[in-house]
């Protein structure tokens, strides 16, 4: 399975393939029965291409299986025949021995050679038609530079005015246009996965990667990092948004301005943000329109409207966020963010945290 779904860099190779097949293929044959019930189960899957990336990635998945199934098939086949035909019979005496067979030898050695050509053919391909130039991309293509962090991720869209307009842990997506992805972290190895949209691809301290794919059906998909980054990898999470092109112009619009501020009366959103951009929030947090400018953290600008929380683990929601602040290491083990709840050694009190509560989730 993974690897028909990495198809970027070093491969974990096929050697040993053979053996993994007999429970790959049951689950696979267990999986593919189930069709939309399945996706809403297992909304991180590879069974469900919606791009030419992630097709071209599924039908090597489905040939490679199909090949090892029926090689499986051949030889436990003949082997259970060999095994019934030469059992013990009593005074039988000893088979007669033979040494060598040219014959048997060549067609042993040759028909693995054409199984593995007609694998590597369509492998070679793949790779091709999944590594466009990055500098060749269609006019109309939508850049965006992913930075992996420990554990979360910064997305960043370049504006044509020169600005940048960014966003974390949600990456937002017109259908119908290229999407190029440029891959980096600044800290340790982290790879961008949405299974749904392609393979997974590498993000490296010392070179920039690429991810190109074109989404196609709007809708939200489930991905998460897939290369082991320290103590929370497998809570880094994340949600790809696929829009048509009005909702996705809106999105960019909307995240391109600067923070809502408290409506006139609203005294729970004005003190929360009195303590958001004054207190320790300050010192790792980004809200555009407001002094808060440090990127260790997410940007909060448009915080209210994300779907989810702490990189895609858990709904955006008042409860949850209480849960974050006050203490983000018990959420997500190794977190930078540190205790902010008086009771955990931090220095908020419940009710101001309702109000910083009160105030992000103004942020829309
Ligand atoms: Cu980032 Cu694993």
């Amino acid at each position: 399975m993974k690897s028909a779904a990495t198809l970027s860099g070093s491969h974990r190779g096929r050697p040993g393939a053979r053996a993994r097949l007999w429970p790959c293929a049951t689950l696979a044959l267990l999986l593919a029965g189930c069709g939309e019930e399945h996706l809403r189960k297992y909304p991180q899957t590879t069974f469900h291409p919606t791009t030419e990336f992630a097709r071209i990635s599924d039908w090597l998945f489905w040939l490679s299986l199909g090949l090892g199934v029926g090689v499986g098939v051949l030889v436990l086949g003949i082997m259970g025949y060999f095994l019934w035909k030469f059992r013990y019979h009593p005074g039988a005496g000893e088979p007669k021995q033979i040494h060598g067979n040219t014959r048997l030898e060549v067609a042993w050695t040759l028909i693995p050679a054409v199984i593995l050509a007609v694998i590597a053919i369509p492998t070679v391909k793949a790779i091709f038609a999944t590594q466009p130039d990055p500098a060749r991309l269609p006019a109309n293509t939508v850049t965006i530079e992913v930075v992996g962090k420990q554990w979360w991720w910064e997305f960043r869209y370049p504006q044509p005015n020169g600005d940048t307009v960014v966003t974390a842990n949600e990456v937002h997506v017109p259908v119908g246009r290229t999407v190029h992805l440029v891959l980096l972290s600044d800290n340790v190895l982290h790879s961008f996965w949405v299974p749904q949209m392609g393979g997974k691809r590498d993000l490296i301290t010392n070179r920039v990667n690429h991810l190109v794919f074109t989404p196609e059906e709007p809708g939200v998909y489930f991905g998460q990092c897939a290369e082991f980054c320290g103590t929370s990898h497998s809570l880094m999470r994340m949600r790809l948004v696929a829009h048509t092109q009005a909702g996705y112009d809106q999105w960019l619009a909307n995240e391109a301005r600067p923070a809502v501020e408290p409506l006139p009366g609203d005294s729970a959103v004005a003190l929360g943000k009195q303590m958001v951009t004054t207190g320790a929030c300050v010192a790792c947090h980004t809200i555009e329109g407001t002094p808060m400018t440090m990127r260790t953290g997410p940007n909060l600008t448009h915080f209210g409207r994300r779907r989810t929380l702490a990189a895609g683990i858990m709904e955006n929601n008042a409860e949850n966020l209480r849960r974050w602040i006050t203490n983000a290491p018990s959420v997500k083990p190794g977190s930078k963010m540190p205790p902010m709840g008086e009771h955990v050694g931090g220095s908020l009190t419940d009710q101001q945290i309702t109000y910083i509560i009160a105030y992000l989730q103004s942020l829309q």
